[in-house]
């Protein structure tokens, strides 16, 4: 297909989808699935982009999804900007968007639904502050695989801790899709770009962008070899001045396990509440070997 007659075609129906997708798998088409909740931006956009390197057909599926919210959070709230997300992925080269609705795909309501639970990793950090969401996440990213079965599926670095959980998910269940794991998009001023980064006021939005330096500062003292205890408890401090309330602020290794004295690569973890937001972040890591007597 030429760029000049590129169309994307929205699809809402999972007959049509598996119908449409049959037709690209004969043609021996390989496929991509890029899963969002919409309210796109930039930080999407880069995993189309990757996808469009991964495979001929790239699928990008709108749906928020309601079984990752817990009680109290933002699903209502949660901003919906369907029109200006089909124009960014037709723009961006996305070339099927499956948009179902809720009931299309829970059709017997969320109670009496199929859940998939990935154990260990989906636990502590935001499966700490965030009861049941990655058994939401993993159920819907389930249902996904299973409705588009495609080669390859691209996640946001932003969001470690899920991208863990589907790489597990992924291996545990024998599903042959390869995970692609894409960098985070941030704003000039380093602030990850988040769906969540509208519910911030003005004043807010300028204070934001501290919890990516205040891990940068972080960072640059485990590097120096700074105990990672310490430089914790500086960060939440530093996170509090700031005017955030921290949900967490761990290092872990890169499989999210304990970080050890022979741990070298490691990941600096944070969410925080600022306002209205929860935001959350990451930042790799490289911790110096230990001093030896
Ligand atoms: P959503 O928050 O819409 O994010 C969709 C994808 O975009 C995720 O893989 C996320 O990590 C990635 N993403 C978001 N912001 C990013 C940024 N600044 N840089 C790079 N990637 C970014 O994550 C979800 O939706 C849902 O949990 C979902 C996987 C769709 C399941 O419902």
């Amino acid at each position: 297909m030429s760029d000049s007659d590129f169309s994307m075609r929205t699809l809402r129906d999972i007959n049509e989808l598996r119908a449409t997708l049959r037709e690209h798998r004969l043609n021996g088409q390989r496929i991509a699935l890029v899963p969002t909740m919409g309210n796109l931006h930039a930080g999407h956009l880069a995993l189309v982009a990757e996808a469009r390197q991964q495979a001929d057909i790239v699928v990008s599926s709108l749906f928020v999804n309601p079984m990752q919210f817990g009680p109290g959070e933002d699903l209502d709230a949660y901003p919906r900007t369907f029109e200006a997300d089909q124009t960014k992925l037709t723009e961006a080269g996305c070339h099927i968007l499956f948009a179902p609705t809720v009931s299309a795909l829970y059709p017997n309501g969320l109670t009496a639904q199929t859940r998939v639970h990935v154990p260990e990793v989906g636990e502590g950090l935001c499966g700490g502050s965030r009861p049941g969401h990655f058994d939401g996440v993993s159920t819907v990213v389930s249902m996904l695989f299973n409705l588009v079965q495609p080669d390859v599926a691209c996640f946001g670095e932003k969001d470690y801790q899920q991208l863990a959980v589907i790489r597990k998910l992924v291996a545990d269940l024998h599903m042959p899709i390869e995970i692609i794991g894409v960098p985070i998009v941030r704003a000039d001023d380093g602030l990850a770009l988040s769906s969540r980064n509208g519910y911030l006021s003005e004043q807010e939005r300028a204070t934001a962008p501290s919890l990516y330096t205040t891990l940068c500062t972080l960072r640059d003292a485990l590097a120096q070899g700074e105990s990672a205890e310490q430089v914790l408890q500086r960060g939440k401090i530093a996170l509090y001045d700031a005017g955030f309330t921290p949900d967490y602020l761990e290092l872990r290794d890169t499989h999210l396990g304990p970080v050890t004295d022979a741990t070298r690569h490691a990941v600096l973890l944070a969410a925080a509440k600022l306002g209205p937001a929860r935001l959350i972040d990451n930042l790799s890591v490289q911790l110096p070997c230990a001093a030896t007597d």
